[in-house]
């Protein structure tokens, strides 16, 4: 019976197996990984607009290769995601379909503009930063292809925090007006880097359900603190100043207390009120139709490679 099968199932979690696209698995585990996936997915992919702005205006030829270099991977990161999708028996074009019509979401994060060079710093550093601590958690998710897809991802992002924090050392070390580009940048991507870890424990819709199954291995409070705990000795080492004015050691967690997020600005952003939302998806589906004859000629190769091996 489908008790019984939900029985082994969660036996299987319990012992630590990883689940495989083949495996039975009940249709709530599924319809859970396609939506979390799918959303980091399209988080990758969205995530290279607000870098890609910068490309052609990095201050020189090294910087702008390594950003090249940078956004090149995260939309590698997108394709491993899709496709590690695509297993659980769903295709890629639903996924965009569900990306460009608002039912899947993606990192709030990305909804905020890249203003300045500084940004490209504080967006290595503190996104792919925080991305990491959530990512490095993934790398033992239950579900075999993602945990395996996360292994050479978070390798790549700790590539991309070390050249985000680079810029950043090289500003916060430079002229006054370079180290007041670096504060300003990570006065302003410093709090929507916090809520890149989700709600709230206590409001999170999905937590419960995803730690049971092991889908998510820690939660979104618990990634966060980490997340702020490791970075205050990387803003003091920049020689900056922490946003934060009400940060405080407690001796007694062990962790630093800090601010309430501004929840009403993360659900705004979520729910596709934010700076960028609009811009973003509108790029997202121009690029799209732009590159529709690109898959036209792909499909029209393949046809025609399989009928010339029928006629073989
Ligand atoms: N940005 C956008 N949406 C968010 C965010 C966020 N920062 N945090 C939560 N949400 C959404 C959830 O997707 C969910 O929406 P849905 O029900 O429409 O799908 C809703 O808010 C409720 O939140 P939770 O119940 O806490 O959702 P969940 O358990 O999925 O936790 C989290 C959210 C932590 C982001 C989880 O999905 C996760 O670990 N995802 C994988 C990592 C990831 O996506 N990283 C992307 C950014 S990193 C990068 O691309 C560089």
């Amino acid at each position: 019976t489908e008790a019984e099968l939900d029985a082994i199932f969660q036996q299987r979690i319990e012992d630590e197996q990883k689940i495989e696209p083949k495996d039975w698995m009940p249709d709530t585990y599924r319809k859970n990984l396609i939506r979390q996936m799918s959303q980091h997915a399209h988080s990758e992919v969205i995530g290279t607009q607000p870098e890609g702005n910068w490309i052609t205006r990095a201050p020189s030829l090294r910087r702008k290769a390594v950003l090249l270099a940078k956004v090149q991977d995260e939309s590698g990161h997108g394709l491993y995601l899709y496709s590690a999708t695509e297993t659980l028996g769903v295709s890629r074009s639903e996924l965009i379909a569900a990306l460009q019509d608002g039912s899947a979401k993606y990192a709030s994060i990305f909804n905020y503009p890249a203003q300045t060079w500084g940004d490209m710093g504080a967006i290595g550093w503190l996104v792919d930063g925080a991305a990491i601590v959530n990512q490095v958690s993934l790398q033992r998710t239950s579900y075999g292809p993602y945990a395996r897809s996360m292994v050479r991802i978070c390798k790549e992002e700790s590539f991309h925090q070390r050249q985000g924090y680079q810029v950043m050392i090289e500003l916060a070390q430079g002229s006054s007006k370079q180290k007041c580009l670096a504060q300003d940048s990570l006065n302003r991507f410093y709090w929507p880097a916090l809520m890149m870890f989700g709600p709230h424990d206590s409001e999170s819709a999905h937590s419960a359900k995803s730690m049971k199954w092991k889908i998510k291995r820690e939660t979104n409070d618990y990634l966060r603190q980490k997340f702020i705990d490791q970075t205050v000795s990387q803003i003091e080492f920049l020689g900056l100043e922490h946003p934060d004015k009400n940060l405080k050691w407690n001796e007694e967690r062990g962790h630093y207390d800090s601010s309430e997020l501004d929840w009403d600005e993360f659900y705004a952003v979520i729910n596709g009120n934010g700076h960028c939302n609009r811009q973003r998806i509108q790029h997202h589906i121009k690029a799209h139709e732009e590159g529709t004859w690109v898959r036209e000629a792909m499909a029209a190769y393949k046809n025609k490679h399989i009928k010339a091996q029928h006629v073989a």
